[in-house]
């Protein structure tokens, strides 16, 4: 079975959407193999967003996702890493549909409530790094 890394971002997590977002995950009929509520380091946000180390935003990126614990989890299910990335919605919540997890509850790109893994090569690794 294919096995995705979601991860609930600080704003999430304080504002209370834990048992929310779990709930859609599991309507949608994933298994939550693992979670764990952590912080990350400065140097594993900076790991973790390498691909945006360019990017002007990327000192508040990093900032923003150690700001606060996030809640993390290993999901199981047929096509996870896409399934799971559908339920999120598209990054700038702008453009994410309604039903969506950021469709539902986020209004800007900068605090979007969520992490999925893109593919599954990078869902093994944030597994991983995340989870040992
Ligand atoms: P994520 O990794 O958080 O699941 O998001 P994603 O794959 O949909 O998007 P990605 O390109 O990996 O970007 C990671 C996070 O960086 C922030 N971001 N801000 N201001 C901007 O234009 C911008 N673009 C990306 C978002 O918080 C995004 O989730
Ligand atoms: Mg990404």
């Amino acid at each position: 079975m294919e096995r995705t890394f979601v991860m609930i971002k600080p704003d999430g997590v304080a504002r209370g959407l834990i048992g929310r977002i779990v709930n859609r995950f599991e309507e949608k009929g994933f298994v939550i193999a693992q979670a764990q509520l952590l912080y990350l380091s400065a140097e594993q946000a900076g790991v973790h967003y390498a691909h945006l180390k360019s990017k002007p935003f990327f000192g508040e990126l990093v900032d923003y996702i150690t700001s606060g614990p996030v809640f993390a989890m290993i999901l199981e299910g047929h096509q996870a890493v896409q399934n799971a990335r559908t339920l999120i919605g598209f990054t700038n919540p702008i453009e994410a549909q309604a039903g969506t997890i950021r469709g539902d509850y986020a209004l800007i790109v900068d605090s979007n409530v969520i992490h999925g893994s893109d593919s599954v090569e990078n869902a093994e690794i944030e597994i991983k790094r995340f989870f040992g």
